[in-house]
């Protein structure tokens, strides 16, 4: 069993009703937020790239619940350095933890906080997560490639999360391509409509993925499901 949770733009929750763990947390300054930073208690922060609306309250959270960031090298070497625990993982890697295993995908985009200098914090990656019986697919922020159907043969995805906002990744027709590569048994688009510059109208991504035999649900931000 496995329950996600949306919390707005890329972040979701999963919980298999013992562990839970976040991606992503963007929370404070996202306008489609559903809880606080605050208000989460989980066992672990996955980080997928050091974009602000990914990072987010990622250090807040993994310092506040005394638990580990997970996330590319370079990255949790930087939230190390501002005070949080860390589990370094890379592209490739898989690593077994009481909640369950990660495994760090591939993803074509930049990592880089920016403030006042921009510091580079690696590649951007997704996860694979098997946890409560299923397996999940995050892809983080990437554009379409090829590889995702090696991600698809090497993994029996139960459910997908993908990007469909356009501009910085994905837009819907790519996410479509994708999922025809990773054959997850469900899709949960995310990554859109936060900001004007990624809208998107998510029923009509859910009407393409049933014209292409695909299921895809859509969580509005704070909506739930759960995989039996
Ligand atoms: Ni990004
Ligand atoms: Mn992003």
């Amino acid at each position: 069993m496995l329950t996600i949770t949306s919390y707005g733009h890329s972040c979701h929750q999963i919980s298999d009703g013992q562990h839970t763990v976040i991606f992503d947390p963007f929370l404070d300054g996202n306008p489609d937020a559903t809880v606080k930073w605050e208000d989460v208690s989980v066992d672990a922060v996955l980080i997928s790239h050091g974009h602000a609306d990914h990072l987010g309250d990622g250090v807040r959270i993994a310092r506040k619940c005394h638990k580990p960031i997970i996330a590319p090298y370079e990255l949790a070497m930087y939230c190390q350095l501002q005070g949080a625990d860390i589990h370094p993982m890379h592209i490739g890697g898989s690593y077994q933890f009481d909640f369950g295993l990660v495994r760090l995908t591939p993803a074509v985009h930049g990592s880089a906080v920016v403030g006042e200098r921009i510091v580079y914090t690696g590649l951007a990656c997704g996860f694979i997560v098997e946890m409560g019986r299923k397996t999940l697919f995050f892809a983080g922020d990437t554009g379409l490639f090829g590889d995702m159907e090696l991600i698809g043969r090497r993994n029996h995805i139960d459910v997908a999360l993908l990007p469909i906002g356009g501009n910085f990744t994905m837009d819907m027709d790519d996410a479509i391509e994708a999922a025809k590569m990773l054959r997850p048994g469900l899709i949960i688009p995310m990554h859109y409509n936060v900001w004007p510059v990624i809208r998107q109208d998510p029923g009509e991504f859910r009407r393409k993925c049933g014209l292409s035999r695909l299921r895809c649900i859509v969580l509005r931000p704070g909506e739930s499901t759960t995989l039996k």
